[in-house]
């Protein structure tokens, strides 16, 4: 089984798009690979291309207030992107390259199993709800297999129209419930959990 490590490495040396090319470092992701809360955005922009780090422009830094809202630190989650590598002039990630880092993800997640996936904006939206519009479903959870997942604007949403703050403000302050009632599930010996236990669905 790979390990997060490996699979940095493998991102980090990717040349599957032609993001390669045009990329200055990859972005693999980061976090613990213990964390309960993976939070999944679209592509890096300029500065986390520089750093080879997710969401340490001026998206991360209002990511990282909504965090600290429900007592939590960057530290704490994992944080990764749909697309691995900066698109030109952060112009939307195309399908071909979206399918070209999609074992990427899958693999990080299937390495992680994190109980909660917050989806940040409508690409990585896509990974759980089709044919939806985020006006309608943010804010709602719903449980695929053993993941629940947590559709949200992506923070850069608010950065251009500040409408959209206090939704997000508003969305995240959902999480702590939706965690607290996923560990209050202790499923039965060879029993799996049942989504109906679950209070929010
Ligand atoms: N926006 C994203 O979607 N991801 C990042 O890493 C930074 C900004």
């Amino acid at each position: 089984m790979t390990t997060l490590e490996e699979l940095n490495a493998q991102i980090r040396a990717c040349q599957r798009c032609r993001l390669a090319k045009s990329r200055t470092l990859a972005v693999p992701g980061e976090g613990p690979s213990n964390a309960k809360i993976m939070f999944i955005g679209e592509a890096p922009g300029f500065h986390e291309d520089q750093q080879g780090r997710p969401f340490v422009g001026a998206a991360g830094q209002f990511l990282e207030e909504l965090l600290a809202s429900i007592n939590l630190t960057r530290q704490q989650v994992f944080i990764a992107n749909v697309v691995k590598c900066r698109p030109p002039n952060n112009r939307d990630p195309q399908p071909d390259e979206i399918e070209a880092c999609r074992p990427f993800l899958e693999a990080q997640i299937a390495l992680l199993k994190p109980k909660i996936i917050v989806t940040l904006g409508r690409y990585s939206m896509a990974l759980a709800f089709s044919n939806v519009s985020i006006s309608r479903i943010h804010g709602q959870p719903k449980r695929v297999g053993d993941i629940v997942y947590f559709p949200m604007f992506h923070p850069a949403a608010a950065l251009h129209q500040p409408q959209y703050r206090a939704l997000i403000e508003r969305d995240i302050l959902k999480l702590p419930q939706i965690l607290a009632d996923l560990e209050a599930i202790k499923p039965a010996p060879d029993e799996p959990s049942s989504p109906q236990q679950l209070r929010l669905f």
